[in-house]
């Protein structure tokens, strides 16, 4: 088993260190002494006043004091679980990492599955995307594929992500609705923003009430590069494909679920790992040519688009089983840190506005979320490889550096680390060619809002249709604001006229004249009042 890296089972080893288990062992402080009285804090006499002494009784509640941390900005609710990838063979021709390339190797993961807007206790069949977090700890370091069940995004650049979450967030004065994109501030700054529409579409199909976390899809959303050992680049899009299938469930079952199983997801997860009845992935790739980067009518770096299968098709090339619940909620699902820029040799980015964004806002909120920047050492975040480096001290530190030296270059020795040969491996970015100016500006290619979310209704049967119709009618019918249903039903007419009429007539509204709607999109000179006339139908 490759001398234990590489084992499906090389993380969980890793983690054994840091479990504890009480059964038959005497309590006792954190300091380790044992506790005799667990029931009675220390009194002056047996009716008396409890004495500041008792660092028992304070060790316990001080600890207490202090169990919560933030929940995740978004994504706060969510289950985990550990499992292995194997490569079905291997892909040395597109990528050089290791982790795809032998098919007898078996990388650990961690996934964790999560809604986006509830709160950590939030229900788990609210109408939402869900996020599909993947973890490989791989011979090569950790690679985290931060990937949702929807291919698509609801923005186009990273500088919109605060006003999207401002506005899906319970509205700030009476922290109403939790968990559901069913209120005014929403659909305002929605029906503002054309660019949402290819997400927003997916979110009001039955995609967004999964049946089950275990028949559920994932994309990793973002055009990402393979990198092969030769240097040579291709762009890849990633998915998951559950063995299972795709299932949702009715919008009638999804509350009636809310209701009497709030858990009802993170349930059948854990119940289907303990049952033996592993869920199970397979690995997807669309892969694409440097040269063919300009081919399709979309822009490969626009987040709101897909590649359609029928253009290039998915090439199944490996399975994710998860099969092991965590021992710990907390310190497992709860602590794991994932981050699209935790990459290996072999993958790496491209510029994609968005997930630009995204390569800064992970690492900086999980500063303030796990307490400074040791949370690399938490074992479920730790890499199956060993860590050597200058960085030192901060928070929460338990690696003890040996040495004087925490500085390069040195003539000193005596524990500092040397960086690699090219030869030995190690991470260089794809050297792509950048020859521009430096504007705030958005792409004339990332344009198109209307094609894809078309595509994308025209593609549901008729009774996936009618859902999609009443589940625009249920979110636009608790908006209070008329103006604001009104605005969304001209936007849907750029789209379908026979959905918009229909979900005009759910809500007692005509379709207006096809206005072309509002886009504050692109650039700086774009007057908010004015309406922008080349969005394509
Ligand atoms: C979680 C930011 C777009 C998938 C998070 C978190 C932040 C964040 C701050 C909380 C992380 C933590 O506390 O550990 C952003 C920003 C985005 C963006 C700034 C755009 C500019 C996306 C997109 C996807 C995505 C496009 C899907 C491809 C996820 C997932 C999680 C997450 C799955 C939960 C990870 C977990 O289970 O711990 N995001 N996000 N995000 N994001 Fe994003």
């Amino acid at each position: 088993d490759k001398n234990g890296q590489g084992n499906g089972d090389f993380k969980l080893r890793d983690l054994e260190q840091n479990r504890e288990d009480g059964t038959e062992q005497f309590l006792t402080t954190n300091q380790g002494v044992r506790i005799n009285d667990n029931q009675n804090s220390l009194k002056a006499g047996e009716r008396g006043a409890t004495l500041l002494e008792d660092f028992i009784l304070r060790e316990k509640i001080t600890h207490f004091d202090h169990e919560r941390i933030p929940e995740r900005i978004v994504h706060a609710r969510g289950a985990g679980a550990h499992g292995y990838f194997q490569v079905y063979e291997s892909m040395a021709k597109y990528t050089k990492a290791k982790f795809l390339q032998d098919p007898s190797v078996k990388t650990p993961v961690f996934v964790r599955f999560s809604t986006v807007v509830g709160s950590r206790g939030s229900t788990d069949l609210a109408r939402d995307i869900r996020g599909f977090a993947v973890k490989f700890y791989t011979e090569e370091g950790n690679y985290d594929l931060v990937g949702n069940n929807a291919p698509v995004f609801f923005i186009q650049d990273a500088m919109k992500f605060p006003d999207l979450v401002h506005s899906v967030k319970p509205e700030p004065h009476n922290e109403i609705p939790q968990a559901a994109a069913a209120h005014d501030t929403f659909w305002d700054f929605i029906s503002l923003m054309p660019e949402s529409m290819h997400a927003i579409f997916w979110a009001m199909s039955d995609r967004a009430i999964p049946r089950s976390f275990r028949m559920m899809e994932g994309f990793g959303v973002h055009t990402f590069r393979f990198i092969n050992e030769e240097g040579e680049s291709h762009f890849v899009k990633f998915h998951w494909k559950p063995l299972l299938g795709l299932h949702s469930v009715l919008w009638d079952e999804a509350t009636r679920i809310s209701g009497k199983d709030p858990d009802f997801h993170r349930r059948d997860l854990w119940d289907a790992i303990e049952a033996g009845a592993y869920p199970e992935y397979e690995f997807g790739v669309q892969i694409i040519a440097e040269e063919d980067e300009h081919k399709f009518e979309f822009d490969l770096l626009d987040p709101t688009k897909i590649i359609p299968e029928e253009l290039v098709p998915v090439q199944r090339i490996g399975k994710m089983t998860l099969n092991r619940n965590p021992d710990n909620f907390f310190a497992e699902t709860e602590q794991i840190a994932f981050h699209p820029g935790h990459i290996v040799p072999g993958i790496d980015f491209t510029n994609d506005p968005l997930l630009q964004g995204r390569l800064f806002s992970y690492l900086d909120t999980q500063l303030s979320r796990l307490g400074g920047p040791n949370f690399h050492e938490i074992p479920i975040n730790r890499p199956i490889v060993p860590i050597h480096n200058n960085q030192r001290d901060a928070q929460m530190r338990q690696m003890i550096n040996k040495g004087r030296v925490s500085y390069d270059p040195n003539s000193l020795g005596g524990g500092c680390p040397f960086q690699a040969m090219m030869t030995d491996g190690g991470f260089h970015s794809y050297e792509e060619r950048i020859d521009a100016r430096k504007v705030r500006v958005r792409s004339e290619s990332f344009r198109d809002h209307f094609t894809q979310p078309a595509l994308f209704y025209h593609s549901q049967s008729e009774a996936e249709k009618k859902h999609m119709v009443d589940a625009f009618s249920f979110e636009l019918g608790k908006v209070e604001m008329i103006a604001i249903r009104q605005r969304m039903v001209n936007i849907l007419t750029q789209i379908d006229m026979d959905l918009a009429n229909k979900v005009a007539a759910n809500l007692g509204l005509a379709t207006q004249n096809p206005e072309q709607p509002i886009n504050h999109s692109f650039g700086a000179n774009t007057d908010p009042k004015t309406v922008q006339p080349t969005d394509k139908r």
